[in-house]
Parts: structure tokens; sequence; C-alpha cells
């Protein structure tokens, strides 16, 4: 159910993914029926909620200009794990709340068992190549590739993998994502109103991340590589650069 994706370089992150892996074995294994259960619950939703796909698209694409992030192609055992978050107000959000908190257990993990197969939105060699194209030199470039070791920041690709394709179990797609739900995850984490990320990795980054910064880290994710690499198989369509600051 998920694929296969590039394992990440450096010791740094292989550490990172065995504790991560430690974290997620809490959350059990998916099975057909939950994927089949997990469509219906996206497309018709559950009683006296909105069905997912109204807002996270028909194929999981989601919609960027409104801010919804795309799901298709996330690892499941992450996208259980939001929702059991926003459910358990870890995650503060005032959309997602109530509908995580109308799943049950196995409702939660068979949507997020169906979101997991759905192909990915962006086309993973194509966002590895973009990255390998685009100038360095620029701040956001620079902070996902190289990070600020000065001040003890990894680069981004470390942990979220070459392109920001994504590392499963643990570590989600950046590349494909709205620059503006990336800003506002990283000012969630900064903030305080998202606190559920294993270790503490993302928060402890966000809190060192200037408002600057977390703007230029957010276009070079979601316009410079992920609006460019939008895989061909969803409909998706790519947003241009800067129009969702
Ligand atoms: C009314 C619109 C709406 C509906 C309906 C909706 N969502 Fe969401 N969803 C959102 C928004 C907005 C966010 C971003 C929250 C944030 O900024 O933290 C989100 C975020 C998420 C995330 C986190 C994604 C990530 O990358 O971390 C998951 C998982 C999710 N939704 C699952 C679902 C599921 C499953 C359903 C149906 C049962 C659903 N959503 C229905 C609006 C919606
Ligand atoms: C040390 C590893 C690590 C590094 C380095 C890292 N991240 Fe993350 N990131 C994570 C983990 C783990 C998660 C999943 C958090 C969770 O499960 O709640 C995550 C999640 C995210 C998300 C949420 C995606 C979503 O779908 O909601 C964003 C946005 C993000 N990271 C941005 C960044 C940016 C930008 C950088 C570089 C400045 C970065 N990360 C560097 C570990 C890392």
């Amino acid at each position: 159910m998920n694929r296969k994706r590039k394992k990440p370089s450096g010791i740094s992150s292989l550490a990172i993914v065995s504790a991560g892996s430690l974290f997620w074995l809490s959350i059990g294994i998916a099975s057909a029926d939950d994927v089949a259960q997990g469509k219906s619950i996206a497309t018709k939703g559950i009683t006296g909620q909105a069905p997912c796909m109204a807002c996270h698209g028909a194929n999981g694409e989601g919609m960027a200009a409104a801010g919804f992030p795309f799901l298709a192609g996330l690892p499941a055992a992450y996208l259980e794990a939001q929702l059991v978050g926003f459910a358990q107000g870890r995650r503060k959000q005032a959309v997602m709340e109530p509908i995580a908190m109308a799943l049950n257990a196995e409702q939660k993990k068979a949507v997020a068992a169906w979101y997991a197969s759905l192909p990915p939105v962006i086309n993973p060699g194509r966002a590895v190549q973009l990255q390998d194209s685009y100038p360095k030199g620029k701040v956001g470039a620079w902070l996902a590739q190289r990070g600020d070791w000065s001040r003890a920041l990894p680069a981004c690709v470390q942990c979220h993998g070459p392109g920001g394709v994504g590392v499963a179990p643990t570590f989600p797609a950046l590349a494909g994502q709205s620059a503006m739900y990336i800003k506002n995850q990283l000012l969630a984490w900064k903030t305080g109103t998202r606190a559920d990320d294993p270790h503490d990795l993302m928060a402890h980054l966000a809190r060192k991340l200037t408002d600057e910064e977390i703007d230029a880290v957010s276009t070079y994710f979601g316009n410079d590589i992920g609006a460019v690499a939008v895989s061909a198989t969803t409909t998706q369509k790519p947003a241009k650069a800067g129009e969702q600051q």
C-alpha cells in the first residue's frame, strides 16, 4: 500500500527513522477491507460530516488555493496518527477536529489506508530532478537542501527525502503541498497549536526558523519544486509561483 520511497541518506536521518518506527509500532496494519471502508468514508462521509473528498479532492489531491492538503499517497501510519492528533486536541484545527472526533478508531485506520493507496500527487523523480537543477543560493533552497549547522538545523531533505518526496512511514511529502499549507504547519508548530510530532522533531526546528525563512522554505517546496512536479495521474492544477502567499 505504501509505495517505495527513497531511503534518506546520512547517519542522522537513519537514526531518526529507526526511532520513528518505534513510535509507529502502536499503529496497526490495514487490510483490503479497511481500504474499501475507507473509500466509502472518503466519498460519502459519515453521519453529520462532509465527505472528505469535498475538501481533499476526488483523488485525494487537495485544494491548494484553499489550504486543504493533499492526502493521496501519504503514509497510512502518518495519516492515521494525524486523525488521532486532531481528535485528541494535540493538533488544534477547527475544521478537522470535529471530523476526526466523529471517526472511531477503525474508521480512522480505514480512511488512512484508502488515502495511502491512492497515487501520489507529485511525480517523485521529477521532484528530485527539479531539486538538483534549482539554484541553491536562495534562502528556501539552502535551508531545504543544506540546513544551517551553525544553528543545528538539519536540511529538510535529510528527513523528508530528496526533493521533499517523503519517506514512509514517518516523514510526509512536502513537495506538492501548497506553500500556504506548509507555512501554516510551520507556524502551528512554532506557536504550539500542532504538538503531536514524534520526539518534538518539527516543533524544535520550527521554533528556530524566522518568519522570513518559513516563507522562503514553504515557497520552495510548495511552488518551486512541488507545483512543477505534480504528477499527471491526478487532476490537481499546478499553482503559480507566489499565488498562495
Ligand atoms: C471542510 C473541509 C474538510 C473536510 C470535509 C475534511 N478535511 Fe481534512 N483537512 C482540512 C483542512 C483545512 C486541513 C488542514 C488542517 C491544518 O491546517 O492543520 C485538513 C487536514 C487533514 C489531514 C492532515 C494532513 C497532513 O498532511 O497532515 C488529514 C489526515 C485529513 N485532513 C483527513 C481528512 C479525512 C479522513 C476527512 C474525512 C473523514 C477529512 N479530512 C475531511 C479540511 C477538511
Ligand atoms: C529531523 C527530521 C526532520 C527534519 C530535518 C525536518 N522534518 Fe519536517 N517532519 C518531520 C516529521 C517526523 C514530520 C511528521 C510530524 C508528525 O507526525 O506530526 C514532519 C512533518 C512536516 C510537515 C507537515 C506536513 C504535513 O503534511 O502536514 C511540514 C510542513 C514539514 N515537516 C516541514 C519541514 C521543513 C520545511 C523542514 C526544513 C526546514 C523540515 N520539515 C525538516 C521530521 C523532520
